[in-house]
């Protein structure tokens, strides 16, 4: 079960922009505000290992490289969030990848100028969501 009484979790992160930016508690308190539930908080260091465990699906992409650099350069904040339909509500919040393109009201379009430096990552399906999460939060119940 999760905090809201839903079935429904998504994985977020603030990335390490967002730390260095002081921006944790303004992204967070975004989250709790719309009346999401925390289910999982930590602030962790990642290494490449697990950064290439993450984003196992964009390993050949380009930008790569500069990803997982940018990932690993600092704390970040991983969370689990929960509610009725969150992981495409959360995604709507976060806003386009590029914070350039984000429209304004959303995290990256308030926040973000860059296409690697977003501030948040979150799952972009269910499937997608319990992967991270056992990545995330192996015991997590
Ligand atoms: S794609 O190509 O459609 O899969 O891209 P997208 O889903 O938008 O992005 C996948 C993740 O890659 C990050 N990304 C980038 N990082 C650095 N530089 C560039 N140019 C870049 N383009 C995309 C993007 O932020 C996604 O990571 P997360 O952590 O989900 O935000």
């Amino acid at each position: 079960m999760t905090s809201s009484g839903s079935a429904e979790r998504t994985l977020v992160l603030i990335k390490p922009d967002g730390v260095r930016r002081r921006l944790v508690s303004e992204i967070l308190g975004r989250f709790e505000r719309k009346g999401l539930g925390i289910d999982a908080l930590a602030l962790r260091r990642i290494d490449d290992r697990f950064a290439d465990q993450h984003y196992a699906d964009h390993l050949a992409a380009p930008f790569y490289p500069g990803l997982r650099a940018f990932m690993t350069s600092g704390p970040l904040v991983a969370l689990v969030l929960s509610g009725d339909d969150v992981v495409r509500m959360v995604r709507g919040m976060v806003g386009a990848t590029d914070g350039r393109r984000a429209v304004p009201g959303t995290i990256r379009g308030d926040f973000a100028t860059s296409g690697r430096e977003n501030l948040v990552h979150a799952a972009d399906s269910a499937d997608g969501a319990r992967r991270e999460i056992a990545l995330w939060f192996p015991d997590l119940d």
